[in-house]
């Protein structure tokens, strides 16, 4: 099982480009199910429709939920191969149930927003978006050595935080530096997702993930706000 790039537990950390083929090597060779966790990364956040689209890969199965309903309703689902379905169907099926699965109101809004999708071109949004996203924070990394390493794909985005100047060094992890960024970023009226996956003690880095509907005006708006919370940390921090 794998999250094909990292969300909330990597900060949008993107395999190396072997990283599936050794993947899919593994898989074969002792005939292992490739579960693809897209539940983060699915419905156009990486620029592409399911991040796996990156690679060169075939999933067996795939979770999705959040963007499915673009978060208005809660629905998550599987997406699987006739192969597995037909084993199970002989098996006895899909025996297991919730008393709200298969919910119609919920399955109605996740084909609109399937349907939104593609009218309003948000997957191709999501790339051409998440390309100048990157440019912007690449250029602030370069200004602001607080930015360890720029990451992401698309509009999964996200800037690993370390001491001034020091390229790797973390911040005392007492000092809590994403969430005290992301309270300053606030004030400046820009919502960031600060995170810390590692214990919660280390990885400080914060999540950077607009809308899909972002345009070129919002992008850099957000840019701005967060070079101003940037030189207010690197004041308070460097
Ligand atoms: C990548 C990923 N997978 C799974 C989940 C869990 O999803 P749910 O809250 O629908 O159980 C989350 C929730 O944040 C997630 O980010």
């Amino acid at each position: 099982m794998v999250e094909p790039i990292g969300g909330a537990s990597t900060g949008a950390l993107v395999p190396p480009d072997d990283y599936f083929d050794v993947i899919k090597h593994i898989c074969k060779k002792y005939d292992i199910l490739l579960i693809l966790d897209e539940v983060m990364t699915g419905m156009g956040r990486t620029g592409a429709m399911y991040a796996y689209e990156h690679w060169n890969i075939k999933a067996d199965i795939i979770a999705l939920s959040k963007g499915l309903t673009s978060g208005y309703f809660p629905v998550g689902a599987i997406l699987t191969t006739d192969e597995i379905v037909d084993d199970m169907m002989e098996k006895g099926g899909f025996a297991h149930g919730h008393t709200l699965a298969g919910n119609p109101m919920g399955c109605a809004v996740a084909l609109e927003v399937y349907n939104v999708i593609e009218d309003e071109g948000l997957v191709e949004n999501s790339a051409k978006m998440g390309k100048l996203l990157i440019q912007g924070l690449n250029k602030l990394a370069k200004r602001y050595s607080i930015i360890g390493q720029v990451r992401g794909k698309g509009l999964l985005t996200a800037i690993e935080i370390v001491k001034p100047g020091t390229k790797k060094d973390i911040f005392p992890p007492e000092m809590d530096v994403n969430h005290l960024i992301a309270d300053w970023a606030f004030k400046d009226g820009l919502i960031l997702y600060p995170r810390r996956p590692i214990n919660g003690l280390r990885g400080d880095h914060i999540l950077i993930a607009p809308p899909l509907i972002s345009d070129k005006a919002v992008i850099e708006e957000l840019l701005e706000l967060l070079d101003k919370t940037l030189a207010r940390s690197m004041f308070m921090l460097g």
